[in-house]
């Protein structure tokens, strides 16, 4: 298959390349690394990538950054970059990208354990992981042409076996999951 990496050079990103490039062709992008550019926040270099890039069966994102901290330090500015990063930007690559993906092609997308297992001073990762979860349970009822979408939400990822974190989203590619929130590590 034709994977699109999104985040690539990233912690996640440098453990899937290696090992998903074995069985598929793999394009890089990332927003200062990789074969393509790209900014997540961006909804115009979005479909710039996808208007470069042609005939992708499955679109893999492993990035988006979010703000740390307690609930007393978070303002809108704060949770506004996750929101714009992470969660909007994973969301815009699937309505631009449902355009472009190939017939039967998938989406999977990365959300987080703090989405049902919250720590503090990380609200903003709750509230985004939590938000990229609900967008793939219902995007997953409507998306046309075959394509499938689901979210890997790893627990913290230095903990994780490189072999279950790879499988996780080996299954959501090759597999015919949909709408699955694919938990590793919990
Ligand atoms: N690491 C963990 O333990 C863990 C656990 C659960 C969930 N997650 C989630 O998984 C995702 C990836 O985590 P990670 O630890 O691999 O992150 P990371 O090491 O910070 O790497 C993120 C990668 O994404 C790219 N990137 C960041 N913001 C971008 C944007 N706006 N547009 C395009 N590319 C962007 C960066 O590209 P450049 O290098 O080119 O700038 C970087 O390569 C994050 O959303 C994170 O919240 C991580």
């Amino acid at each position: 298959m034709k994977i699109l990496l999104i985040g690539a050079n990233g912690e996640i990103g440098k453990i899937l390349n290696p090992e998903l490039v074995k069985n598929h062709e793999i394009i890089s992008a990332g927003r200062n690394s990789g074969d393509f550019r790209i900014d997540l926040s961006d909804s115009h270099s979005i479909e710039k990538l996808f208007e470069e890039v042609k005939n992708i069966d499955a679109c893999l994102c492993v990035a988006g950054d979010c703000y740390t901290g307690d609930l007393h330090s978070l303002d809108e500015e704060k949770l506004n970059i996750g929101i714009k990063n992470k969660l909007l930007g994973q969301i815009n690559l699937v309505l631009i990208g449902q355009k472009y993906l190939n017939d039967n092609g998938s989406f999977t997308l990365t959300s987080g354990k703090m989405a049902d297992k919250p720590v503090k001073n990380n609200i903003s990762k709750s509230i985004v992981n939590g938000g990229i979860n609900s967008f793939v349970l219902a995007a997953s009822l409507e998306l046309e042409r075959g394509i499938r979408i689901n979210a890997i939400s790893p627990g913290k990822v230095s903990d994780i076996p490189i072999y279950d974190l790879v499988q996780a989203y080996a299954k959501s590619i090759e597999e015919t999951l949909n709408g699955q929130i694919i938990k590793v590590n919990y």
